[in-house]
């Protein structure tokens, strides 16, 4: 039975939050940093990886894939930072078949998809699982290859890609500016001759973290963090060494705690500039940020005005912040409306959200949320990453205990999430579910 995590606060205001907080490296860039390794034979090695179950998950698939892996992270009582190294030995010859009993574990998983087929001209790796906050289809991921060489087809779960004469640079554009496409493609492409241009690409951090580690490489790609990459394939590359960039959602999240409990909170690890139209809205609402040289400082003192959220791809609003953008409008002085444009099933948050009290309506990717004073706790349940830890946070405004029940999903994107928020001032407690 999973955990839960039990929070009790006086409402909002009442126990505002104070100190600092270390964060470590994104989960959505180690885990691509992991797969893009497979990409060179050798000793590679990352740094300021998070102490998370799916980076253990990451590595079970990669020493399934031929590769020998070494995980090291502090203990919490070193720092509850939750970041250490991953050593990767990749062989010249890789088992390119990512199971599903690994796969289904992790979405990131697909990622190694790209690179197998770079290396090995096939790869065979089950369709993935997962959060539970979509459909979250593979069809860019299967046409991007098609157009560089490969024979892709779905058979038995399982995305089989042939390309035995190797893939090609080519000419590809995406529908959407797909996170997971963007990183299959380029990983895919850095070592198919010729010239490869994606259109439409993804221009988040970590895929930007993912090309300045592929250049560290040997990699030749024009266009990092623009919506158009060109890649100019190479015959090989070498191992890597690299440090993964600073969690922004992570930071985001502790951000959202103190604008719903108040306080006055040092962030040090990630740059605000990596969720800057979040951090816009808070401190349009009421919030204070301040940057700093390591990172910077949110302070909270008063009930924050009602706000309106689209979620687009980056640098718009972003979906994994939403959650916590839906708890503090909850709060908020006056009606938010939140619109979801990229994973049509977050909205399972806002049931669980209306059992703290909430005065809210959805209405397809639209919600509208009536601000009341305070919420009242009560037990929720978390269904995916960031649900649970926005329910969490929305514990802080409420009166009384919140218990999340399943909170190993959170565990999966927060290291040391409780200890975290307990340092900070907040009564919170693991304790084992019933
Ligand atoms: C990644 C992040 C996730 C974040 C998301 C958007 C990881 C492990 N996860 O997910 O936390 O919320 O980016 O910032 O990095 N789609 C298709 N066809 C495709 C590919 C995607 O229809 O071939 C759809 C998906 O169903 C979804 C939307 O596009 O509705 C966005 O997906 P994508 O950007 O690919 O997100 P992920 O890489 O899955």
């Amino acid at each position: 039975m999973s955990d839960c995590f039990r929070l009790t606060s006086p409402g909002p205001l009442q126990r505002p939050l104070e100190g600092s907080v270390d964060v470590g490296g994104a989960k959505n860039s180690a885990l691509k940093l992991m797969a893009a390794t497979l990409l060179a034979p050798g000793h590679s090695e990352i740094s300021n990886v998070p102490d998370i179950l799916d980076v253990h998950v990451m590595a079970q698939l990669l020493e399934q894939l031929g590769c020998t892996v070494s995980v090291t992270h502090p203990s919490p009582e070193e720092t509850l930072r939750g970041s250490g190294t991953v050593a990767i030995e990749v062989p010249e010859d890789l088992h390119p078949v990512a199971p599903y009993d690994l796969v289904r574990r992790l979405r990131a998983s697909i990622c190694v998809l790209g690179p197998l087929v770079a290396r090995c001209g096939t790869a065979r790796v089950a369709l993935p699982g997962g959060d539970n906050i979509g459909s979250r289809g593979l069809d860019m991921h299967i046409r991007g290859l098609e157009e560089l060489g490969a024979a892709v087809r779905v058979e038995h779960g399982m995305v089989v890609a042939e390309a035995p004469g190797g893939l090609t640079g080519a000419n590809l554009w995406l529908d959407f500016p797909s996170v997971g496409a963007t990183e299959n493609l380029v990983t895919a492409a850095v070592l198919a001759p010729g010239r490869t241009l994606v259109d439409n690409v993804a221009r988040e951090p970590e895929i930007v973290d993912l090309c300045e580690m592929l250049v560290e490489m040997g990699a030749q790609i024009d266009g990092i963090g623009s919506s158009t990459l060109t890649v100019e394939g190479v015959e090989r590359l070498e191992p890597a060494r690299h440090t993964t960039v600073g969690d922004r959602i992570v930071a985001g999240t502790w951000t959202f705690a103190v604008a719903l409990a108040g306080g006055d909170v040092t962030v040090d690890g990630a740059s605000v500039r990596h969720f800057e139209i979040a951090a816009d809205k808070l401190v349009a609402a009421g919030a204070q940020i301040d940057q700093l040289a390591n990172g910077f400082r949110v302070r909270c003192d008063r009930r924050l005005d009602a706000f309106d959220v689209v979620t687009l791809p980056y640098p718009g609003f972003p979906t994994d912040l939403q959650p916590f953008a839906m708890a503090l409008a909850a709060v908020a002085r006056g009606t938010s409306m939140i619109t979801e444009n990229v994973f049509e099933a977050r909205f399972m948050f806002a049931q669980e959200l209306a059992r703290l009290g909430a005065d809210l309506r959805t209405d397809g990717h639209h919600a509208v949320v009536r601000g009341i004073e305070r919420l009242s706790g009560a037990p929720v349940v978390a269904h995916d990453i960031r649900a649970g830890a926005a329910l969490v946070l929305a514990g802080l405004a409420a009166e009384g205990t919140t218990t999340v029940a399943d909170a190993h999903h959170i565990d999966r994107g927060y290291p040391h999430f409780v200890e975290v928020l307990a340092s900070l001032g907040a009564d919170i407690a693991r304790v084992p579910g019933d």
